[in-house]
């Protein structure tokens, strides 16, 4: 009798200080497996053994950005892997506040960003996600909370320390996540996307 077919399956490896990206990261995994993928999930700044491997049918990275880089844990990994992942469907999400803001400055200043960040790996994945993240005021030590304060005043951001602020629009990572899925599965040519 023919075994069952194994879902493809799909690593989600992220990087993140205060727990936005991981949220993000965690969304991505949750469509792909409710479209019939297998995904794991694996923190990047985690001592854990590196999973990726050939099983993996496709691999989305997310990270991000803190006073102008990703996660140099997240930088180290792709680069380490660039070669097998250049063969492998890939995308990389890039979590910033710099996203939240709709000015052509601020999409310049994302899309530099991230082309930075493919160039320093030398891996160019197939489709990219500029994705706004969140203030939480409440979880930064005190230097942090007045820096960001700070910042956020002079980008019109809320500046009450007392509340979180998130700016991630959750459609758009969805509809991400399901563009994927639909690439790794063969239902469409992996081109550039930026949402
Ligand atoms: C200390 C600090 C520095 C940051 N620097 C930048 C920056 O240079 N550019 C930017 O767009 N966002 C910056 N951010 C915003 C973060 O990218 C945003 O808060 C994101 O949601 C963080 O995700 P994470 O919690 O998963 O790390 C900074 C945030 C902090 C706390």
């Amino acid at each position: 009798m023919p075994q069952p077919l194994s879902p493809p399956r799909v690593l989600v490896a992220y990087a993140s200080n205060h727990g936005q990206t991981r949220l993000v990261a965690e969304r991505i995994a949750a469509v792909l497996d409710a479209l019939g993928l297998d995904a794991d999930m694996h923190d990047l700044e985690a001592r854990a053994a590196d999973p990726f491997g050939p099983d993996y049918a496709g691999v989305v990275v997310a990270a991000s950005i803190h006073a102008g880089h990703h996660q140099k844990c997240a930088k180290h990994w792709a680069q380490a892997h660039a070669a097998s992942l250049g063969s492998t469907p890939s995308a990389f999400v890039s979590v910033s506040l710099t996203a939240a803001d709709d000015s052509d400055e601020a999409r310049a200043q994302t899309t530099q960003l991230i082309d930075a960040f493919t160039d320093e790996t030398g891996w160019h994945p197939l489709q990219t996600l500029a994705c706004a993240g969140a203030l939480r005021y409440r979880e930064y030590d005190v230097a942090t909370r007045v820096l960001m304060r700070l910042i956020a005043r002079r980008h019109g951001q809320p500046t009450d320390v007392h509340r979180d602020v998130e700016f991630t629009d959750w459609d758009a990572v969805e509809q991400f996540a399901r563009g994927f899925s639909a690439t790794v599965t063969g239902q469409k040519d992996g081109s550039t996307l930026v949402c």
